[in-house]
């Protein structure tokens, strides 16, 4: 009596995949098409920019007309930072920078993404400066994960990292 019977491990087992597969995370076929790479609740995908793709509002259009929902990637966690980092190594090969859907608000005195979600993470990679904020947008460098700040007018737009949540 009280020792488990195989039978009854194997039911803990198959009891222990089928929770860890209900985890609220995105099946493939849930993202919008083939381009789309799911991560926890959203998809991505590294869009080609084009001539037309002159700024931040070129870029979230882009976005925007590949798939409903979409827009220009904004990052809320180091585990979502980190999934992004490692595609630019095994699969979106190219960009040294790409584009976050950030800027910096003159009037508030911070970042803040253009989706309007909390920034609850970031990771610069220098120190902050006094440098004169107005028109300043950030980056991502592909081959650290680091961010930087640029100006707004001098966007990496060759190509375009967007995010979704939905279809
Ligand atoms: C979205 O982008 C992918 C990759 O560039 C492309 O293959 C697909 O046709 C685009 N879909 C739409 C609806 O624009
Ligand atoms: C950060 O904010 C986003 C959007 O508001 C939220 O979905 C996410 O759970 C938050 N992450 C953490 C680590 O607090």
């Amino acid at each position: 009596m009280g020792a488990l019977s195989p039978a009854s491990y194997s039911a803990c087992f198959l009891g222990g995949f089928l929770l860890a597969a209900a985890l609220p995370s995105l099946g493939a076929d849930a993202c919008p098409s083939i381009a789309w790479i799911p991560f926890e609740k959203s998809c991505y995908a590294l869009l080609q920019g084009s001539s037309e793709v002159y700024g931040m509002d070129d870029a979230r259009e882009l976005c925007q007309g590949n798939a409903s929902g979409a827009d220009i990637i904004t990052i809320n966690s180091k585990d979502e930072n980190i999934f992004i980092q490692s595609n630019f190594r095994s699969n979106w090969h190219g960009p040294e920078y790409i584009s976050l859907g950030m800027f910096f608000d003159t009037d508030d005195d911070i970042f803040k993404w253009y989706d309007d979600s909390k920034v609850n993470f970031t990771n610069w990679i220098e120190e902050d400066s006094n440098n004169e904020l107005l028109n300043t947008c950030a980056t991502m460098h592909t081959a650290s994960g680091g961010w930087k700040k640029v100006s707004c007018e001098h966007l990496p737009l060759t190509k375009i990292l967007c995010e979704t949540t939905g279809m």
